[in-house]
């Protein structure tokens, strides 16, 4: 029997972490740029922290998750998002007494069981961020702005960032009675989805992905017609603000996402470069969570995206990041020469220098061979003649120049 993984998993082959860890490091340098500091919460956790958090009623909760009971009976859940777990470390150890406001960081898988396509797996990867503790606009920016800071310095320049407010408790339930109203009316030629949502969710509705369902709910009134003055008060700021900074969105009323923890701000960046899975990334504000949660109120708001998606666009593109090459290959003419080859090859990595070496008892050709194919930069041939007389050739395996080196001076040459 051959073993598979998983479907909607997938493997990160040697060829392709090149590029993961370039953009990685390039998404950590950002985030430290704008003093968000990493954390890593453990990979699964109590069921019911997602299903209050997301929502009973969403999809991710309803039909998505990765549950199972441990040999000790309680329910536990792969992470299906970073959001719910940092708010429960912010909670649990206090993070918040002594920082007015903490900014955080994660990148890591997430697992949900959806149907497998092109960008969308069921362990997938994201990086994120979570600004705990501010109620005002500007964070909300930091937050956008941080995400599209990514993607510029990843010379991704084909998003679209489309922003809209989903009220808070006072004005979205007055909302919704409305919304539900002139849905009611059209209730039998909506698709069986969108009618099992009106009593509950009825803002999803505006959200589905049916075309007949978008062409009947075309008119319907927006959340942005319906909210009270502070959020609209709030909304006013985080599109000045953006206006402001240069930075280019489009308002979509119909925008909900599907997370039920937003108030206020929600938003969410998707690319034409992608499939029908467009979404690069999305986020908002969540000012009831840490409170829902069991923690004093608190608010917060924040973003996650994609690593996958991005990935896909980088491809296209055709990036090429730095390869992982050694630095010198030594390589051995004779037998009686292995020993000072292996040996000089590991005090030449411990000296900080990668370095490589033959393990498969080759002839010299074919290690030099293997020096080409792994792209080292030079090759360093060792024979029982140069430990006699204490210098060899060094290649250059670019320019192919050669120079002789004593051999006492290699790790100097590379260290210089
Ligand atoms: P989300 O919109 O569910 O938000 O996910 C954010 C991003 O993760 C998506 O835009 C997409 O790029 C990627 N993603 C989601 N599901 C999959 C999948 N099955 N396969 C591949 N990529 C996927 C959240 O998760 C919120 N926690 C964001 C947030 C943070 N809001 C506030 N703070």
């Amino acid at each position: 029997m051959t073993y598979r993984s998983i479907k909607g998993t997938k493997d990160i082959l040697p060829s392709e972490t090149p590029l993961w860890q370039f953009a990685e490091q390039t998404i950590r340098d950002v985030f430290r740029q704008f003093n968000y500091k990493e954390i890593r919460t453990p990979v699964f956790e109590t069921t019911s922290l997602f299903a209050r958090s997301i929502g009973e009623l969403t999809d991710i909760v309803g039909k998505e998750m990765y549950t199972f009971q441990d040999r000790s009976g309680d329910s536990i859940t792969l992470r299906p998002e970073g959001t719910a777990s940092a708010l429960r470390a912010y909670i649990q150890n206090n993070l918040g007494e002594s920082l007015p406001l903490t900014k955080v960081y994660y990148i890591g898988p997430m697992f949900r069981q959806e149907r497998p396509q092109a960008g969308r797996l069921r362990q997938f990867h994201q990086f994120g961020a979570e600004a705990i503790g501010s109620p005002t606009a500007e964070t909300d920016v930091e937050i956008i702005a941080m995400t599209l800071e990514i993607y510029k310095r990843l010379g991704i320049t084909s998003y679209t960032l489309q922003i809209n407010s989903v009220g808070d408790e006072e004005c979205r339930p007055r909302y919704k009675e409305v919304l539900r109203t002139e849905l009611l009316k059209i209730a039998d030629k909506l698709s069986a989805e969108s009618q099992k949502r009106i009593s509950q969710n009825p803002m999803r509705v505006l959200d589905s992905k049916d075309e007949n369902d978008k062409a009947l709910t075309a008119g319907m009134p927006l959340i942005t017609e319906y909210l009270n003055d502070e959020c609209k008060a709030h909304f006013e700021r985080v599109k000045g603000l953006l206006t402001a900074y240069g930075i280019p969105f489009t308002v979509n009323g119909r925008l909900v996402r599907g997370l039920d923890y937003y108030t206020k701000t929600a938003f969410e960046i998707t690319s034409t470069e992608l499939g029908s899975q467009d979404a690069l990334a999305g986020g908002g504000r969540y000012d009831l969570l840490v409170k829902e949660l069991g923690g004093k109120q608190t608010p917060g708001v924040g973003f996650a995206a994609g690593m996958e998606r991005l990935m896909m666009i980088l491809e296209k593109k055709g990036f090429q990041p730095p390869a992982q090459r050694p630095a010198v290959f030594l390589a051995a003419a004779d037998e009686q020469s292995r020993d000072w080859v292996l040996k000089t090859t590991m005090e030449l990595r411990s000296s900080g220098i990668a370095a490589e070496c033959d393990l498969l008892s080759r002839s010299l050709k074919s290690q030099m061979k293997e020096a080409d194919r792994q792209q080292a930069q030079f090759a360093l041939v060792v024979g029982a003649m140069e430990l006699e007389t204490g210098t060899a050739v060094l290649k250059n395996l670019t320019d192919h120049s050669q120079q002789q080196i004593p051999l006492g001076t290699v790790a100097q040459f590379f260290t210089r």
